[in-house]
């Protein structure tokens, strides 16, 4: 049986294990303001009643409308809350995703994030690797780094974590700075970066995947519903595919930190519930063989 620790440590911070990724309280495309702005509120009001104190976000969900959306509901933070942005990435005129890598972009972008969700400092930022496509990044990543240690130096941010690296990206980090987190695309359908969870391990470093739940680019909890060892694992639990699939990941790694991603006070319920749920070994040994299912490039 596998137990489930309910908090994680996060570099010097302890955060409960099911957290809340707040892209989806963006537009269509995660460009613009949400088709109902009152429902994104309830939804970050919920977040906090139910005690979840790690909501991942970024300048580019919107861009800005979901930092400021995340200000103006929580504020006054809860002293326990602890928020995470990435930098390394905009969006251009037409909502397309661009890199913004080069060191006076990532100062761009941290202070706009500052600005926005109103904090003095920021608990963690991921250095987002390659957004856009487009092949290796001119901007050696120990610079990329090197701007984000002088942020943390000036106070303005806290930990730094990477998102999208590679073993050998992590590898590189490691020699320049603590990584207090990696984030990285992850889920039972998709288990291709298991050489960077594997390192995570190695050196105790939190691991987040990104798309926990598939992806709402491609269907993912539906995809999850239609896959028949996901759900006989969730008929026995009377539970259902997407709360298999936040339990299987919990249960992989103990610093494991999940950011399912909803627009619906009901999934965040349901989604925080999965926490409680204690898969047994015959359902891990079946999980075990779960076929890989699509998962975006992003
Ligand atoms: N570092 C990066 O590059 C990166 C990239 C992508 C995402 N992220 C972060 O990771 C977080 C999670 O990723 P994500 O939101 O893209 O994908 P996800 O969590 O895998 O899936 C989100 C999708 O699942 C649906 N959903 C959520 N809970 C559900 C439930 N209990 N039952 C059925 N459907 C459910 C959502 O729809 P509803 O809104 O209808 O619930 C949405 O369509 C994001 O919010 C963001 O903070 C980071």
């Amino acid at each position: 049986m596998a137990t489930i620790e309910q908090t994680a440590s996060l570099g010097d911070k302890t955060v409960r294990r099911i957290g809340f990724g707040a892209m989806q309280l963006a537009g269509p495309g995660v460009f613009g303001p949400p088709k109902d702005p009152d429902a994104a509120r309830a939804v970050l009001r919920r977040v906090v009643e139910l005690g979840v104190n790690h909501i991942d976000t970024a300048q580019v969900y919107g861009p800005d409308v979901v930092n400021e959306l995340i200000a103006e509901v929580l504020r006054p933070y809860p002293d326990d809350l602890v928020i995470a942005t990435k930098v390394g990435g905009a969006r251009d005129e037409t909502g397309a995703w661009v890199r913004a890598s080069r060191p006076e972009q990532l100062r761009a972008t941290s202070e706009q994030d500052l600005r926005t969700l109103r904090l003095e400092r920021i608990d963690l930022v991921y250095m987002r690797l390659g957004v856009g496509g487009g092949g290796p990044d001119p901007v050696p990543l120990a610079d990329q780094l090197g701007t984000l240690t002088e942020l943390r130096d000036e106070g303005k941010l806290g930990l730094i974590g990477l998102s999208t690296a590679s073993v050998d990206d992590l590898k590189t980090a490691l020699d320049i700075t603590p990584i207090a987190a990696v984030q990285n695309a992850y889920g039972i359908g998709n288990r291709e970066d298991e050489p960077v969870l594997d390192l995570c391990r190695e050196h105790g470093i939190a691991y987040v995947p990104y798309y926990p739940l598939g992806s709402a680019f491609t269907g993912g909890p539906q995809a999850l519903a239609d896959e028949p060892v996901i759900a006989s694992v969730a008929a026995k639990h009377n539970v259902s595919s997407s709360q298999v699939a936040l339990a299987w990941l919990l249960a992989h790694y103990e610093r494991m930190l999940l950011i399912p991603g909803t627009s619906s006070v009901a999934h965040l319920e349901e989604n925080v519930a999965a926490g409680s749920i204690a898969l047994d070994d015959d359902d891990l040994a079946a999980l075990k063989n779960v076929r890989h299912l699509s998962a975006p490039t992003f």
